[in-house]
């Protein structure tokens, strides 16, 4: 299984049995072109085939090569947005409908576990929340207030399951967790099963609309489809969702520990970024899989850092034997605190879009799944209006904005550079990449383990912002709308279409 960066993840590390997808295109039309095979694209698949449409999941890499392979795999009924904040912002009916649909996707991850006997280590626990401060103290009191109107099943609770000195804690029953990429897999395997279609290495690029079908344009050909859902985190192109979405960093490890203290449970504290806790066992072994570290995506460089910080924090708490696994993975954070799920705006009426899950990609995964289904088969959803991409007002002038900040980024075009000049310039370690500047423009430049230099032109074939080294992943990573690039330039993931474009280096 691969992943979209230089670190290996638990799930990556211990899942190889995807399902084998074909390489040709089917010559009949498709009622639903799904594009993305990461849970929210697979379990989509399966909703839309539960109700006899015909699907294909086209997915630019692997499955499960984007944030599915890299998240800790908490599956909660409450959310990074608190109840509190839904019940202000969208209204206490607001709130009851989000914990309904996260009661509902819960109950069908069992259901989809239980119907394609996936063995994917799935376990219920409870989900406990901490405040360790007087301020977390209140905010804990407000969440749990709201936590009680949305129908959650919460209590006060004296304990907590890990290791760290607490003033007051609530739990959540019924919370779960499991083993995503096995999940994934087995949902994989159902859907072609069934007579679904997967290609692997399809990178859709764009769509003719013909009225009631679309001809979409993919690196394999073109598909015909009545309906396409983009779910690939954020939709490719320039969209107002991508100015309604903030892309972060979440960073985790999976440890084992000496005193095999596991906590029996899922742990949150309140810190801004939060640290989670949870126990994973995966053939027979178990691992303490925590996170936290979260930044915005192109603001730490030396994200190796992340790590260290990370570890320290756990090394004080925990009896860390060994950190068996350590990774990080993308998320994105809507304006207003819920998801975008439903129309594309700006699109034709049959292109739908799921992003802006923040960090609880799981349970909205399959929100997503039941939303976009209801909307395709029936033409409307008890959860549309809450979840509504139109939500987001059209801006007068956007797009006159956005090219107007594309063209005042210098352009790069077919330049030499003197690889000497640029060595003495940078000063790189093996293994490091930085954006330097030199005579007057931008060069992204990476040294490998041998020393050879690759240098890029940094802008973003996105909306034109100048990426950022991830020392971690080994990747350039754009600050703006979460696009990421390989070390020598091609796409890890969108919004961009294009890859980094190289620059030449003349070796004297
Ligand atoms: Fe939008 Fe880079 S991702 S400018």
């Amino acid at each position: 299984m691969q992943r979209d960066g230089a670190t290996t993840s638990l799930w990556q590390g211990t899942t190889t049995d995807f399902p084998a997808t074909p390489q040709a295109l089917p010559t009949e039309p498709v009622d639903v072109l799904i594009v993305g095979g990461g849970i929210t694209g697979l379990t989509t698949a399966i909703e839309l085939q539960r109700q006899g449409r015909s699907c294909l999941v086209a997915e630019a890499h692997s499955i499960g090569y984007g944030t599915t392979g890299g998240t800790t795999a908490h599956l909660n009924t409450f959310f990074d947005t608190t109840y509190d904040m839904v019940e202000s912002d969208f209204g206490e009916d607001s709130a009851r409908l989000l914990h309904t649909g996260a009661r509902a996707a819960l109950d069908l991850i069992k259901r989809n576990i239980a119907e394609f006997a996936i063995e994917c280590e799935h376990n219920d626990r409870d989900g406990y929340v901490y405040a360790q401060t007087d301020t977390q103290e209140e905010e804990l009191d407000k969440m749990f207030q709201a936590s009680v109107n949305a129908g959650a099943e919460v209590e006060v609770t004296d304990s907590i399951p890990v290791p760290l000195p607490f003033r007051k804690a609530i739990v959540f029953r019924r919370q779960a967790q499991f083993h995503p990429t096995r999940y994934i897999a087995g949902l994989a395997s159902a859907f072609v099963a069934g007579g679904g279609t997967i290609l692997d290495n399809c990178r859709v690029s764009d769509f003719e609309n013909e009225d009631v079908w679309l001809s979409v344009n993919t690196s394999q050909g073109v598909i015909r489809a009545r309906f396409l859902i983009w779910a690939t985190h954020i939709p490719p192109g320039i969209n107002l969702l991508h100015f309604r979405n903030a892309p972060y960093r979440s960073y985790a490890v999976a440890a084992t520990l000496s005193d095999d203290a596991y906590p029996e449970g899922l742990a949150y504290d309140m810190y801004d970024p939060y640290h989670y806790y949870r126990t994973q066992e995966v053939d027979g072994k178990r691992y303490l899989i925590a996170g936290g570290e979260d930044h915005k995506t192109g603001h730490v460089t030396n994200t190796d850092q992340c790590f260290t910080h990370l570890e320290a924090y756990l090394r004080n708490h925990f009896a860390i034997e060994d950190i068996a696994y350590r990774w990080s993975s993308q998320y994105f954070e809507p304006a207003d605190g819920l998801p975008y799920i439903g129309h594309l705006p700006g699109n034709p009426k049959n292109v739908f879009v799921a992003t802006g899950f923040s960090g609880n990609g799981m349970t909205y995964s399959h929100i997503a799944a039941v939303t976009l289904t209801e909307l395709i088969t029936r033409g409307e959803s008890g959860y549309a209006t809450l979840f509504a991409p139109a939500r987001v007002k059209p801006v007068a002038g956007f797009m006159d904005f956005v090219k107007e900040n594309a063209d005042v980024v210098a352009q790069f075009v077919g330049k030499r550079l003197k690889t000497e000049k640029l060595r003495e310039l940078a000063e790189l370690a093996p293994g490091e990449g930085r954006v330097v500047k030199f005579e007057g423009t931008n060069v992204a430049l990476y040294k490998n383990e041998q020393g050879k230099l690759f240098a890029l032109n940094p802008v973003c074939t996105h909306a034109k912002c100048v990426v950022d080294w991830n020392g971690a992943e080994q990747s350039w990573d754009c600050p703006c709308h979460g696009a990421r690039y390989s070390i020598t330039g091609e796409v890890l993931t969108g919004p961009a279409r294009a890859n980094l474009e190289p620059i030449d280096l003349d070796e004297l």
